[in-house]
């Protein structure tokens, strides 16, 4: 049973292959999106290593001069999709969004080099320099005032696009007038009960033309722009992202940059401090234009278990926090506390359970010895793609599978947990 599901992951991330580059499914999300990419890519790895670097090498391929790694790659024109190049940017060649998504690519270059061979070395070496610039781009555009933190200047940068997080700056987001001529492509493949609202979509949007009109200046996006949050997702994202990039760093004698980096995670650790919420004893986000915590537990709450950090309190609040959710529901981790009075079962980012979150929140649960709960939250992943589908995310309460259907990020998911667990031991045709 569990090998055919494996077989199936390697077809559906095939299907899904665009030619040197994976999207996240057909028609909803036809381009290469920047963390869907870099998942994708560790999935492949356990079965074809050409093929996944070569989705990585891409990826890079369109960083631009700044350092920044986009968070969609647009290889064609697509008018299944909406917004398409020409929304992000004035120049007519444009190619890319414009800003980035979770930079989990050190990470999943260092699982690749660690989990392979001499191969799998050089390519990861090749692209050193590409990660240092990339990290580089988040100090400088990121956390300008070198205040330890990065804040994020569009919800879609934290990839969590409607979380309840954003709810605090949307709600100023001025729309203009007459602002609402264009028409959404996302619900026209998936019910818009599991899609965010049209009211988010021209939020997004008016921070979309607000960029596009100051040529995605990163200094007067971050102190004038519509919005800014800090995100604890992309924070410990980033944070653990570091640290992986020392490894790299050290594997390769890269003595200077040894250095640096380090210096980079000491600041990232004092940083995180700043969105501790003691009101709610836990990592939450906090919006910058406001000043105000959010006070939803998330399971982006939980991603300090992930980057190890915060103190043995601090852990040990989180790891309440992940006990008492994962009572709360059939399926964990929701995307949101079932008990706050935002979430929403269905609606993706606001409730549902997604399997890439789950991959990082189970691995901090067992660099922190707690192997029940993240054997707990691998099971869930398993089941539910089991009951519900290879799908995007899932309902935590009857595991109904949402959102995109023959999902790139979930088969990876799928297969990567089967690599990392001598339970589930498969055999693919390659
Ligand atoms: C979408 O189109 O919904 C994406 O999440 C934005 O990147």
């Amino acid at each position: 049973m569990i090998e055919e599901k494996f077989q199936n992951a390697v077809e559906i991330i095939t299907k899904n292959d665009r030619g040197g580059y994976t999207v996240p499914t057909s028609k909803l999300y036809p381009h290469q999106w920047n963390w869907d990419s870099a998942f994708t890519a560790l999935g492949i790895s356990t079965y074809n290593k050409t093929r996944a670097w070569q989705e990585l090498i891409l990826l890079i391929k369109a960083q631009w001069k700044n350092g920044m790694i986009p968070h969609i790659i647009f290889h064609k024109n697509d008018p299944n999709y909406f917004p398409g190049p020409n929304h992000w940017q004035i120049k007519s060649n444009a190619n890319t969004s414009c800003h980035s998504q979770p930079p989990v690519l050190a990470s999943i270059i260092w699982d690749m080099v660690k989990n392979g061979n001499n191969y799998d070395l050089k390519k990861g070496q090749s692209l050193f320099n590409s990660l240092m610039a990339y990290h580089e781009w988040f100090f400088s555009a990121r956390d300008p005032n070198n205040e330890g933190f990065i804040s994020i200047i569009h919800p879609w940068e934290s990839g969590r696009d409607n979380c309840p997080d954003w709810d605090l700056g949307l709600h100023n987001v001025n729309v203009p007038d007459n602002f609402g001529d264009y028409v959404r492509c996302d619900t026209s493949h998936v019910e818009i009960s599991q899609r965010p609202t049209n009211k988010d979509y021209d939020k997004f949007m008016s921070i979309v033309e607000y960029g596009r009109n100051c040529n995605w200046d990163p200094k007067k996006m971050y102190d004038e722009g519509p919005f800014l949050a800090i995100d604890p997702g992309i924070n410990f994202i980033f944070l653990k992202a570091n640290k992986d990039l020392l490894s790299l760093a050290k594997l390769f004698n890269y003595k200077n940059r040894v250095n640096k980096i380090e210096s980079w995670i000491n600041k990232l650790e004092d940083g995180c401090q700043n969105f501790w919420n003691d009101k709610v004893k836990a990592f939450t986000a906090f919006d910058m234009r406001s000043n105000q915590f959010c006070d939803a537990i998330t399971n982006a709450s939980m991603l300090c278990l992930y980057a190890s950090t915060g103190s043995d309190k601090q852990k040990n609040y989180t790891i309440k926090h992940c006990e008492r959710i994962l009572n709360s529901c059939v399926y964990g981790m929701p995307s949101v506390d079932p008990k706050h009075k935002k979430f929403e079962s269905e609606r993706y980012w606001r409730g549902p359970v997604w399997s890439i979150m789950n991959y990082m929140i189970s691995h901090g649960l067992e660099h922190e010895g707690e192997y029940s709960l993240a054997k707990r939250i691998k099971d869930d992943t398993i089941k539910l793609i089991e009951v519900g589908g290879m799908y995007e995310y899932f309902n935590p309460h009857t595991g109904k599978g949402l959102g995109g259907h023959d999902f790139s990020w979930t088969a990876a998911i799928l297969l990567v947990f089967g690599r990392d667990s001598s339970n589930l031991k498969f055999t693919t045709n390659k």
